[in-house]
């Protein structure tokens, strides 16, 4: 998809659109539109019972009056409650409007409206931001799709009075739009493609954009004692890596860098508690966690953030085998702390009980935050609404909470107390890896890698609901979501930059 900007006139080719308010409150350019067509936009909003609700469309084929070929109405709702997610899903819906009609080009009027807090350049750039997501799709694989089915637009022109401001703003949005298609991708891509040392392969490729890769192969993870994550990794063909990737921002900062960690098991089979065979294709997308994580550098260093960041994911393979770990194991993880293995298939709190002592004694960060599908519990209680955080640190939590809102990648905070943690204590060993109860399968979960953490701040992101959606949404397109690169994007600029 090209995106570009320019100046609020008819263009010489291709569809135009126009943004409408609640009850049908057309902008300047709206009028002069319907002005020239004989009120044509007017009569065929009432005839269509298009009023202008956020993310309506209406399509006008031909409009006499105009060389287009395509009018299109795009509902921004109520002028008051306009944010730039509303802009953004705007954009997503004006793509999907149009994406398959058979047009290539599109100029979308994004006008100052009356009564929207929103600057006119910063609703551009996230207009053109949210077409730019909604454009996603994963298709490498389809080599013979009905070319009649595929999307023909390929330019959006975002027409604006503030041209040179738009551009600017969107050249910083479209740094983290390719963090979140990296995201999307690797998310995407299935476990044959996509193991550790293929995985690791990508992150390599972010020194492209000045970000420092550190690939630890098994040999180094043996020898600093990561049991927990190399237990997991011993059934597959796949020998395991951790990839360290760090962006340095602010090389004048004396603060410690901001931390980020990921799960990133490449296919989960639940090893020899194996899971059971429908759905369990769904377990390729077991590394979104790291995936974003991996997103979230490329967008970091890629808009050139002025913070340093660590970004640490624990890559590997849940296999059943004769050299996988056994129901019933003791291992002994990098702390020194030992977990009788209960469940071979509770695996990604095992790699992230590594990956997190790691990152703490290793950058001594700020605060660590972890992303990992990690229980299917957590799809119990909040759906694929919300993802739960779980915090050790009300000041990260309400931060984190606060960049969910901003992103529309939502958050709801999740209880961790001493009488959950309760449920993992052993006899066998230190902890098990599985609560003893079976019920708050989440919150046992997130206690586990709380004893992987010491006094720094620490929040845990459970996005088993959030990583992958069975529906298109605003600028989510079917598939891999890119969760979090957005919202830790956000966290990163509003609050440590
Ligand atoms: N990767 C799964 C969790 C998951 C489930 C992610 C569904 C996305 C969608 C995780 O490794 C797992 O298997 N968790 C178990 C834990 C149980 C054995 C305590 C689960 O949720 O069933
Ligand atoms: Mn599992
Ligand atoms: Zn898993």
């Amino acid at each position: 998809m090209k995106i570009s900007f320019s100046p609020v006139a008819l263009p010489k080719a291709g569809a135009v659109a126009v943004t409408v308010l609640a009850d049908r409150t057309l902008g300047a350019f709206g009028r002069q539109l319907d002005e020239r067509t004989g009120g044509l936009l007017t009569r065929a909003m009432e005839a269509g019972r298009f009023t202008g609700k956020a993310d309506e469309t209406l399509t006008l084929l031909a409009p006499a009056g105009l060389d287009t070929p395509r009018l299109l109405l795009v509902g921004l709702g109520e002028a008051a409650k306009a944010t730039a997610l509303t802009f953004q899903s705007a954009g997503g819906a004006a793509y999907v409007a149009l994406a398959k009609s058979g047009e290539t080009e599109l100029s979308i009027a994004v006008e100052a409206h009356e009564g929207v807090a929103l600057g006119g350049a910063e609703a551009a750039a996230e207009l053109a931001s949210g077409v730019l997501l909604r454009s996603y799709r994963f298709d490498k694989y389809r080599t013979k799709e009905p070319k009649d089915q595929k999307p023909t637009l390929k330019k959006v022109a975002v027409l604006t009075d503030e041209q040179a401001g738009a551009k600017k703003a969107f050249g910083r949005l479209e740094k983290v739009v390719d963090g979140v298609f990296l995201t999307r991708d690797v998310v995407s891509e299935p476990g044959n493609v996509i193991y550790p040392e293929s995985l690791a392969e990508r992150c390599q490729m972010l020194a492209e954009l000045g970000v420092v890769v550190e690939v630890l192969d098994e040999k180094k993870m043996k020898k600093l004692g990561m049991g927990a994550l190399l237990g997991v990794g011993q059934g597959s063909a796949r020998p395991p890596r951790l990839v360290v990737m760090r962006w340095n921002g602010a090389p004048e900062s004396k603060e410690g860098p901001l931390a980020f960690v990921g799960k990133g098991v490449t296919f989960d089979s639940g090893g020899i508690s194996l899971k059971p065979g429908p759905g369990m294709e769904e377990m390729k997308w077991d590394m979104a966690g790291a995936g974003a994580v991996i997103g979230l550098m490329a967008a970091l260093a890629g808009r050139k953030a002025k913070a340093n960041v660590i970004g640490v994911v624990g890559l590997v393979e849940n296999m059943p085998d004769g050299n996988a770990q056994r129901p019933g194991d003791i291992v002994t993880s990098m702390s020194g702390q030992t977990i009788e293995i209960l469940n071979t298939d509770a695996e990604g709190r095992l790699v992230l009980a590594d990956a997190l002592w790691y990152t703490q004694e290793t950058f001594k960060p700020r605060f660590m935050v972890n992303l990992a599908t990690l229980t299917g519990a957590i799809i119990v209680s909040l759906g694929h609404e919300h993802a739960g955080l779980f915090s050790n640190n009300d000041e990260l939590a309400d931060r984190l909470l606060q960049a969910g809102k901003s992103t529309g990648e939502a958050l709801w905070r999740m209880p961790l107390s001493p009488a959950y943690d309760k449920d993992i204590d052993c006899d066998a060993a230190d902890m098990r890896n599985i609560g003893t109860a079976g019920k708050a399968g989440s919150i046992t979960a997130a206690q586990f890698l709380q004893r992987f953490v010491n006094d720094l701040p620490w929040a845990h992101l459970d996005i088993a609901g959030t990583a992958w959606s069975k529906k298109d949404t605003g600028t989510v397109p079917k598939g891999a979501t890119g969760f979090g690169v957005r919202l830790l994007d956000r966290l990163v600029a509003d609050f440590y930059e």
